[in-house]
């Protein structure tokens, strides 16, 4: 596929509009563009013409299905190929010019070396496609927290999902300016169309994946895949691998965390930050609705997935959503569990392998009980319950922007960013882990966050299932060292006049059966009532060897009889023998990081095993 570039194919750069001013910027795109070789280029205004055009396009070439408009305004369904489904942890990589600044929790290549490779990956691999220009800021327009890419791309699919996730378009331009910084950002699918061939509904590349960041020059180089993740390089690679680095030069955090604001009856605001492993809970507790019980008490939802938090001048944290949109996981979202959720994907949306119904509407696992007759599957096969494999793929996914959320709160988008009142971390753990446990303070906070463990998902490609050490849920994300990431968040704190509590909680505790033992999504609110009235001083706790616990009547039990103490303790149960094995797990992550591990998390290892 990748044959040597002919004179005559080799494409001039054609001007940019009128309205783009930056000169850096514009030799830049030429110069990609004449490593690439694309067909033509066109410079993304973020318009809705222009995104209207694209999924016309899309249509026509078989990439999106038009969803029925009268059930499904505005809405498409794209269907990927089924090598490219997830982000692909073995295929990212972080090329700092030292090794050890990479840490062991990231692949590492020299980056000249990196270089090379991917020049030759690049080397003419957008022949006879179109190389999209995306300016786009994560954050709101122009503000002093924000931060602007520009992504090119030769994927359509990626400039609707990203007009949708990030802002972008003329607007960026215009802030950017003749000078201003930005983060340059290349992504191919890999799949150059020779003149004739025919293309296919969701090109990639099958033997060449890399996502690749570069922490010096803060560049970003995706190659191969067109989904999520490795593609829209405005999430994961930018508002987390580079922003982390970014966050470390210039003291912020950049973190892999939903926000989600509770008003209490009396109108009092709390800030909540929580990081949860991917496909652990973000989302949904982000738009969670609380019980009835619950009379008087307001949630809504700033983030779901990302936020870049600033210390303020008052000594507190302030945080802020980078991103303008959900790319959300399907399955599990129901009227039940996220009607929220749910409320925000009726128009507007682009589903990603999610299964059809024959009225042209979309279905996954958990939607309903009942599947609908007739479904056509993620793969574009006729579907039944008696059929072997899922419906909708484990990590189908839709976009939406934030807006549609019925209960985004009307601060998402200050760019002053709210204030944090605490922190929750959460993984997925069958045993071990109580429901929820507070931190004593801040640096045991921080031991509790760099030794949380989860399941993994299917939001990465992989073995389902595994218990992994996942490091304040950013064990993908980082873009350093993690023994300098703890220091950083260490260092944060010791400058906080009133810094965040800290929590750690399990939603995912499961019984003999394998049946999960706490019923979650909106019931979450109990927990997080007892967490917010923490935050205020206002309930006793009880000490355990790992940290503090609700007392029982401390918590809200109307509306879930069946918990009565004595199951509320086996959730709050603190096994001696099992928290040794763990002690022994923290101590093997201790060991991979040990050349920059901070003496302060040490100390803590030690006091949690003298108190075990
Ligand atoms: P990423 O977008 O991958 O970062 O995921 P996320 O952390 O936002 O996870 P999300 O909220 O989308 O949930 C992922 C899966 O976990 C879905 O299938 C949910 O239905 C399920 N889930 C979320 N919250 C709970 C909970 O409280 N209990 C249980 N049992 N499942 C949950
Ligand atoms: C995650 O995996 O944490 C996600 C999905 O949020 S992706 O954007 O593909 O990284
Ligand atoms: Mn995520």
């Amino acid at each position: 596929m990748n044959q040597p570039a002919t004179a005559a194919q080799i494409t001039k750069a054609p001007a940019a509009p009128a309205y783009v001013n930056h000169s850096g910027l514009k030799a830049w795109v030429a110069e990609i563009a004449s490593l690439t070789k694309p067909e033509r280029i066109q410079w993304c205004d973020g318009s809705r013409e222009e995104n209207d055009r694209l999924c016309e396009e899309m249509v026509a070439a078989g990439t999106l299905i038009k969803l029925n408009p009268q059930k499904r305004p505005g809405c498409f369904l794209a269907r990927s190929d089924p090598d490219d489904v997830a982000r692909m942890e073995d295929r990212t990589f972080v090329c700092s010019r030292n090794k050890e600044d990479a840490g062991p929790n990231n692949n590492w290549v020299d980056p000249a070396e990196m270089k090379a490779t991917l020049n030759g990956l690049f080397e003419g691999c957008m022949r006879g496609r179109t190389l999209y220009v995306i300016p786009f800021s994560m954050g709101p327009l122009g503000s002093p927290i924000a931060h602007i890419g520009v992504e090119l791309t030769d994927s359509p699919y990626v400039v609707v999902n990203m007009r949708i996730m990030t802002r972008i378009g003329r607007k960026v331009l215009d802030v950017l300016g003749r000078d201003g910084y930005f983060v340059p950002c290349v992504h191919s699918i890999g799949a150059p169309l020779a003149k004739g061939e025919k293309d296919v509904s969701w090109p990639s590349n099958k033997e060449h994946k890399y996502i690749v960041h570069f922490p010096e020059t803060k560049e970003i180089w995706s190659f191969g895949s067109g989904y999520g993740g490795n593609a829209l390089l405005g999430k994961k690679c930018f508002a987390l691998r580079i922003a982390s680095i970014m966050a470390r030069e210039q003291g912020w955090l950049a973190e892999h965390m939903m926000i989600v604001c509770i008003e209490t009856p009396e109108g009092r605001k709390h800030y909540v930050a929580g990081a949860f492993p991917s496909a652990c809970g973000k989302t949904n507790l982000a738009m969670l609705i609380p019980p009835k019980v619950f009379k008087g008490w307001k949630v809504t939802t700033v983030g779901e997935d990302i936020a870049w938090i600033k210390p303020g001048k008052d000594g507190r944290l302030y945080a802020i959503n980078p991103e303008a949109g959900a790319f959300g996981v399907a399955p599990g979202t129901s009227e039940k569990t996220n009607p929220n959720c749910l409320a925000a994907v009726t128009h507007d949306t682009i589903f990603t392998n999610v299964a059809l119904t024959p009225d042209g509407d979309v279905w996954w696992e958990g939607m309903t009980k009942e599947p609908p007759a007739g479904l056509i599957d993620w793969k574009g096969r006729p579907w039944t319950p008696d059929s072997k494999s899922k419906a909708a793929h484990p990590n189908a996914r839709f976009t939406v922007h934030s807006s549609q959320i019925p209960s985004v709160d009307p601060d998402w988008e200050n760019p002053a960013g709210i204030p944090i009142s605490a922190f929750l971390f959460g993984g997925r753990r069958t045993t071990t882990v109580p429901l929820v446990t507070e931190a004593l303070d801040w640096q045991h906070g921080v031991y509790m966050a760099a030794t949380m463990a989860s399941e993994t998902t299917a939001a990465i490609v992989g073995k389902v299932g595994v218990v992994r050490r996942d490091p304040f849920a950013m064990l993908p994300f980082c873009g350093y060292h993690f023994g300098d990431y703890f220091k950083h968040w260490l260092k944060i704190g010791a400058s906080l006049r009133e810094p965040p509590r800290i929590f750690g909680v399990n939603w995912f505790q499961r019984d003999a059966e394998g049946k999960f033992v706490w019923p979650g999504f909106g019931e979450n609110m109990r927990v997080l009532k007892w967490v917010i009235e923490r935050c205020e001083g206002r309930v006793e706790a009880v000490k355990t060897p790992i940290g503090l616990q609700p007392r029982y009547e401390d918590m809200e039990w109307q509306g879930l009889d069946e918990f009565g103490p004595g199951r509320f303790k086996k959730l709050m149960e603190v096994d001696p023998e099992q928290w040794r094995e763990e002690l022994k797990d923290h101590g093997k992550l201790f060991e991979k990081l040990k050349a920059r591990m901070p003496q302060e998390l040490e100390q803590q290892r030690e006091k949690l095993r003298q108190a075990l």
